[in-house]
């Protein structure tokens, strides 16, 4: 197991990863001391399939287990279901001393701390991430949300958690494709920070997408770490670094609200913005050629698309412009200087981002 602290004074927390992890649920939470009830938000997908697991470990440490399911499916991330929770904490868990425990993929961490922000007006709250997205990035940092008509993620806290438990077993269940999309995360972190992961990921992508738990175990916990410093040094995203951790999102965000969300799943859209944030690294001059096709290599060989299907690419550059009013400032990319080290740059010419955008193009 390895052992992962984020430094944020008395909001600090430790990342725990390995294999098995959950059976020792129970231990470590009441280790915690947080309280002797857990209150824990789920799917029903996730209470089939693994929840026994983390019951039996709760009981055997006389942590009380009460369960709340959503629907398994982004909608969850409403007020309304924040709403529906809350109130149903303080029907079942009254008079006690509760935590909150998020056992589930993005939507479900995302919705139950924010229901932990405001509980209380601060509840304790652990992550148990069952997603390798989950795992590498949301679990990681304290961002909480709900969706808004207008917008995703558009109410949201800073709520850190207590603890985030991650076990690669579980991701055993988890399909291929959510499991590609997460390996973009990993490749993000990769890029912008880490060269060992990014060879480590070069080398042994088979055993990576064949879930060989070591190697999974390698790449959370490498992945966590750089999140973990990141957040640690800006926890707000105040200085510019942890805006490092939006390598490849512009494009990323523009090609999937293109599309409507409904093509490129979040994981595969942000593969591709990552190689356009590359491809106008190389044309600026800040890294070469050689580190381009090596990126590009990579993620290919994981599964994730290298070229733009499905989107005009009139329709990419008006997501990413909205995007640009929303912020209400000149465009904003973070690019490469050279692998593993980050350079933030405004105001991108049209004409290049035209230029990097349709050599991407697939051309049937
Ligand atoms: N807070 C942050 O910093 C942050 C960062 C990135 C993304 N997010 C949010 O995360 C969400 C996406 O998260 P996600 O990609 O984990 O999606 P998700 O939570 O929807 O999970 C994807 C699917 O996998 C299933 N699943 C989860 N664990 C499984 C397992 N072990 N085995 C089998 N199936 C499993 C889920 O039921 C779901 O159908 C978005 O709402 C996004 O906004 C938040
Ligand atoms: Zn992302």
């Amino acid at each position: 197991m390895k052992k992962i602290s984020v430094h944020l004074k008395e909001r600090s927390y430790d990342i725990l990863v390995g294999s098995g992890l959950l059976d020792q649920a129970g231990k470590i939470l009441r280790r915690l001391h947080i309280g002797d009830c857990a209150y824990i938000v789920t799917n029903a997908r996730l209470r089939n399939s693994h929840g026994a697991i983390l019951a039996t470990s709760l009981a055997r440490r006389r942590l009380k287990a009460v369960w709340m399911q959503v629907p398994d499916t982004e909608k969850s991330k409403s007020f309304a279901q924040a709403a529906r929770i809350t109130n149903d904490i303080t029907r079942r868990c009254r008079l006690q001393r509760v935590f909150i425990i998020a056992f589930g993929g993005g939507v479900v961490g995302d919705l139950a701390g924010f229901v932990a922000a405001v509980y209380r007006r601060g509840s304790p709250f652990v992550q148990i991430p069952t997603t390798l997205l989950a795992q590498v990035d949301s679990s990681i940092g304290g961002k909480t949300a709900v969706d808004l008509t207008s917008g995703k993620n558009l109410a949201g806290v800073f709520h850190q958690p207590k603890l985030v438990i991650s076990d690669v077993q579980l991701l055993a269940t988890l399909d291929r494709r959510q499991v590609i999309a997460g390996l973009a995360e990993v490749v993000k972190y990769a890029v912008i920070a880490d060269g060992v992961l990014f060879r480590f990921l070069e080398k042994n992508y088979k055993r990576i997408l064949a879930k060989d738990p070591a190697a999974l175990e390698f790449i959370v916990s490498r992945s966590a770490a750089i999140k973990a410093k990141i957040v640690s040094k800006d926890e707000r995203e105040l200085k510019f670094i942890r805006t490092t951790l939006n390598f490849g999102h512009t494009f990323g965000h523009a090609i999937e609200a293109a599309l409507g969300y409904r093509g490129y799943n979040h994981g595969e859209a942000v593969a591709l913005g990552m190689l356009l944030a590359v491809d106008i690294s190389v044309r600026l001059g800040l890294v070469s050629g050689t580190i381009a096709k090596r990126v590009e290599a990579l993620i290919a060989a994981l599964g994730l698309p290298v070229r733009i299907r499905g989107v005009p690419l009139s329709k990419i550059l008006k997501a990413q412009s909205h995007d640009k009013k929303f912020t209400g400032k000149k465009n904003r990319f973070v690019l490469l200087d050279g692998l593993g080290s980050t350079i933030i740059r405004e105001g991108i010419p049209l004409g290049l981002l035209r230029q990097v955008l349709a050599a991407r193009l697939a051309q049937s």
